[in-house]
C-alpha cells in the first residue's frame, strides 16, 4: 500500500513586499538582497488574516480545483511554526474553515521541515491500512514573527500555504522512503526567544524583542548546505536510485545560494531543481507545497521527485515520490482550452 498525492491548492495573500519597499525602512539594498538570497519579493497577510485563513485559503484551492469532497477526508496534518495560538490547535480552526468535519486535525511544528515531516506522518498512515485520504497543508504567516528592524531576517521570509491530498493506492506511485532528522543543539541558533514556556512573554521579553525570530544567518547558511546535501544522498542511495534517475529537485526555499549548492553538490541539471524563492521568500512549512502547487503542470506520471529541507531545530530530511495520476484538475482544464483556443486562433 502506498500514499500517493493526487490533489494540490495553493494560497498567497494578494500584498506583495518587494525589496525596494525593505530597503527604505532597514540598511540594505535592492541588490544586495537578491544577489546574495535571490528573493526579489515576498506576500505578507493583512493584520486580519491569521495562519488558518491561509491554510483554509489553499485547502479551499485544492478542494475546488479537484472536486475533492470534504466530507471524505478523514485527518488533516498541519504544518505551522506559527499557529494562530500557542492553544488551541490551529488545525481545528481549519478543519472548521474548510468543513472538514469527518476530520481530526493535528498541528505538527518542524519549521521548515514541517510540511516534509507532516507528509511522512500522513504517508505512515495511510500505510499502516488505517486510513485513505488525508490532506497535508504547509502554513506560515512568516510576518507575525519576523522583525521588520532586523535587516538579517526581515529580507528573508513572507507569507503563504500549500496543500497536498494524500491517498491509499496499491500502485508503486507516491511516497517512497524517507530520512528524517533532528538535532537539538542547533535550537539557540534559529529561534523565537520568547513567548513559550522556557521565557513566557512579559514586559522585559517584549523591551528586547524577543518575540521576534532570531538567527545566526551564515552557521544556518553552512548547516542547511552540508545538511541537505547528505540527507539527499543517502535517500537516494536508501531508494536504490542514482541521480541522474531524478527528475526533479523540489528543495526548501530559504536562499538560492543555499539551493544552488545542494544541487552542484548532487551533480544534478540546475534545469531540473525547482526555484519560486524569488517571487514567495522563505514562507518556512509552506515552501515545499508552494512549489508543487506552481510547478504541477511539469511533473508527469512515473516521475521521481526529490524533496529535501533543512530548518529551526535544527531539523532536516529528504524523501523521493513517484508522480501519480492526479484528480481531473479544472484549473490545468482551463488552461488547456486556452492554449487549444489560442492555437486555432493563430491558425
Ligand atoms: N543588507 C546588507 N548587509 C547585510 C544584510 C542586509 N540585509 N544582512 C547582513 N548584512 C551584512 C552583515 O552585517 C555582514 O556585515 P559585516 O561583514 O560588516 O559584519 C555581511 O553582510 C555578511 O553577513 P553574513 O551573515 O555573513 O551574510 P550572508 O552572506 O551569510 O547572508 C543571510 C546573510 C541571512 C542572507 C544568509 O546567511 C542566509 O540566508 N542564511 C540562512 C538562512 C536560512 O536558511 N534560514 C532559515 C533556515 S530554514
Amino acid at each position: 500500500m502506498n500514499a500517493v498525492i493526487t490533489a494540490i491548492g495553493g494560497f498567497v495573500p494578494p500584498a506583495i513586499l518587494d525589496n525596494k519597499k525593505i530597503s527604505e525602512t532597514v540598511d540594505t539594498s535592492e541588490e544586495w538582497i537578491e544577489k546574495r538570497t535571490g528573493i526579489k519579493e515576498r506576500r505578507i497577510a493583512d493584520d486580519d488574516t491569521a495562519t488558518s485563513d491561509l491554510a483554509s485559503a489553499a485547502i479551499e484551492n485544492l478542494l475546488e480545483n479537484y472536486n475533492v469532497d470534504r466530507k471524505e477526508i478523514e485527518a488533516l496534518v498541519l504544518a505551522t511554526a506559527t499557529p494562530d495560538h500557542i492553544l488551541s490547535p490551529t488545525a481545528s480552526k481549519v478543519c472548521e474553515k474548510s468543513g472538514l468535519t469527518n476530520a481530526f486535525g493535528v498541528d505538527l511544528n518542524a519549521a521548515c521541515s514541517g510540511f516534509l515531516y507532516a507528509l511522512e506522518t500522513a504517508a505512515s498512515m495511510i500505510e499502516s491500512g488505517r486510513y485513505e485520504k488525508i490532506i497535508v497543508v504547509g502554513a506560515d504567516k512568516m510576518s507575525s514573527i519576523v522583525d521588520y528592524e532586523d535587516r538579517n531576517t526581515c529580507i528573508l521570509f513572507g507569507d503563504g500555504a500549500g496543500a497536498v491530498l494524500l491517498e491509499k493506492t496499491e500502485s508503486n506511485y507516491g511516497l517512497m522512503k524517507s530520512i528524517l532528522r533532528t538535532d537539538g543543539s542547533g535550537t539557540s541558533s534559529l529561534l523565537v526567544p520568547a513567548g513559550g514556556s522556557k521565557t513566557p512573554a512579559s514586559m522585559q521579553s517584549i523591551l528586547h524583542r524577543s518575540h521576534f525570530l532570531k538567527q545566526e544567518g551564515s552557521f544556518v547558511f553552512k548547516k542547511a548546505v552540508a545538511s541537505m546535501s547528505q540527507v539527499s544522498q543517502d535517500v537516494l542511495a536508501k531508494n536504490e536510485l542514482d541521480t541522474d534517475e531524478i527528475d526533479w529537485v523540489i528543495p526548501h526555499q530559504a536562499n538560492l545560494r543555499i539551493i544552488n549548492a545542494v544541487g552542484e553538490s548532487l551533480n544534478i541539471d540546475s534545469e531540473k531543481v525547482k526555484v519560486n524563492i524569488e517571487r514567495y521568500g522563505n514562507t518556512t512549512s509552506a515552501t515545499i507545497p508552494l512549489c508543487l502547487w506552481d510547478f504541477r503542470e511539469d511533473f508527469k506520471e512515473g516521475q521521481n521527485l526529490l524533496i529535501t529541507t533543512f530548518g529551526a531545530g535544527f531539523s532536516w530530511g529528504a524523501t523521493c515520490l513517484k508522480w501519480g495520476i492526479m484528480r481531473d484538475d479544472k484549473t490545468t482544464k482551463s488552461f488547456r482550452a486556452n492554449v487549444r483556443k489560442k492555437s486555432v486562433l493563430t491558425v
